[in-house]
């Protein structure tokens, strides 16, 4: 195992910033700025209930996670074209890139626009493009993961798989997003088996607002590989062992959980609970255009409010690549880049 040297505390915003890490839980249509909504609102024509960016910004103030959501399919209205969607990512990956992401894994929300008529392959067409030039132009790798809306039906997923399937080689994996309380994962038992037999990587939100027996299911209903949020499971003392001993990884967000009432502040976040009962735990930024920052911000604010170091730091990225889908040898890749990073930090008296 690494031995992380202590770093001053002036130092650890710059760590924080510098160290190479993976994104694993960042809905794209959560990155689309109050700027980029206006823009294309005006381009495609596209009423939006905000006379301007201020007073779109304004209405950010959430209680819960549907009061969120309500807000969030709004803006993503305006995503009309192949575009539209290559705008809003590559937007993002170059925010990644100041906060040195090398690797990402999108969700992205097909039906959401399906039902509006834009056609799926705009949606895979522009997020597929953007991942390329961010490749090429950002050295950032990536990937997507297509996320079923758990308040349609299940019916309604098999629909979106299908229509997804031309595509295939666009999208590595499947997940399970929107609201939570009262769609259980195993409302989708059997399209989760059906992408399962497809080679699909399977994951889904569970345990944000929901209870663990939501985390249960997805394990054992579902099969998933990791949990997104996850952070209801610190109520289960049986389901954190579990967690613990499988190495199954919880792509937590604080400052979701913040801005949507999980944790009424972060110095009240459980995150640095669970990473000291051994759980594989990583930070993310889930909707940064939403909860006012992208992952470093979270970071940053995160070890502020936890009063968090240079140890916890590393182990967050070490776990962010453990838990990614990249290839064996892309993960050791990266946590040689790691290590780099932080022999980089170490205070030399000589
Ligand atoms: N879709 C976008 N953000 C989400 C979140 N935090 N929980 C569930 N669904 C989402
Ligand atoms: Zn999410």
């Amino acid at each position: 195992m690494y031995k992380v040297h202590p770093v001053a505390p002036t130092r650890l915003p710059e760590l924080l910033k510098k160290m190479p890490k993976a994104e694993l839980h960042i809905h794209i249509e959560g990155s689309l700025e109050p700027e980029l909504i206006f823009e294309l609102s005006k381009k495609n024509n596209i009423a939006i209930p905000y006379k301007s960016v201020d007073e779109l910004r304004a209405a950010y103030a959430f209680t819960n996670l549907q009061s969120f959501l309500d807000i969030y399919y709004a803006g993503a209205s305006v995503l009309i074209t192949e575009d539209d969607f290559y705008a809003m990512a590559y937007a993002y990956f170059l925010k990644a890139a100041k906060d040195h992401v090398v690797h990402a894994e999108l969700f992205f929300d097909p039906q959401t626009h399906t039902v509006r008529g834009v056609p799926m392959a705009y949606v895979m067409g522009g997020l597929s493009r953007a991942a390329k030039d961010a490749e090429k132009n950002l050295g950032i790798t990536s990937c997507l993961i297509l996320c079923f809306l758990r308040h349609l039906s299940e019916e309604d997923a098999f629909k979106t798989l299908e229509e997804a399937l031309p595509y295939r080689e666009h999208f590595i994996g499947v997940g399970l997003d929107s609201s939570e309380v009262g769609h259980p994962p195993e409302k989708f038992a059997k399209v989760f088996a059906k992408c399962k037999t497809l080679g699909l990587k399977l994951v889904a939100h569970a345990g944000e607002e929901g209870p663990p027996a939501y985390i249960w299911s997805a394990l054992d209903t579902l099969g998933v590989a990791r949990i997104d949020h996850g952070v209801q499971s610190i109520k289960d003392p049986e389901l954190l062992k579990r967690l613990a001993a499988e190495r199954i990884p919880l792509t937590v967000c604080p400052l979701s959980n913040l801005k949507l009432k999980v944790f009424s502040s972060l110095a009240e976040h459980n995150i640095a609970k669970l990473l000291e009962q051994g759980l594989c735990v990583t930070i993310n930024s889930d909707d940064p255009a939403y909860f006012g920052g992208y992952i470093y911000e979270n970071f940053l604010q995160t070890f502020s409010a936890l009063g968090l170091g240079a140890g916890e730091a590393y182990a967050f990225a070490h776990n962010s690549f453990e838990a990614s889908f990249m290839s064996v040898a892309e993960k050791e890749k990266c946590f040689h880049a790691l290590k780099v990073c932080f022999e980089s930090f170490v205070e030399n008296d000589a």
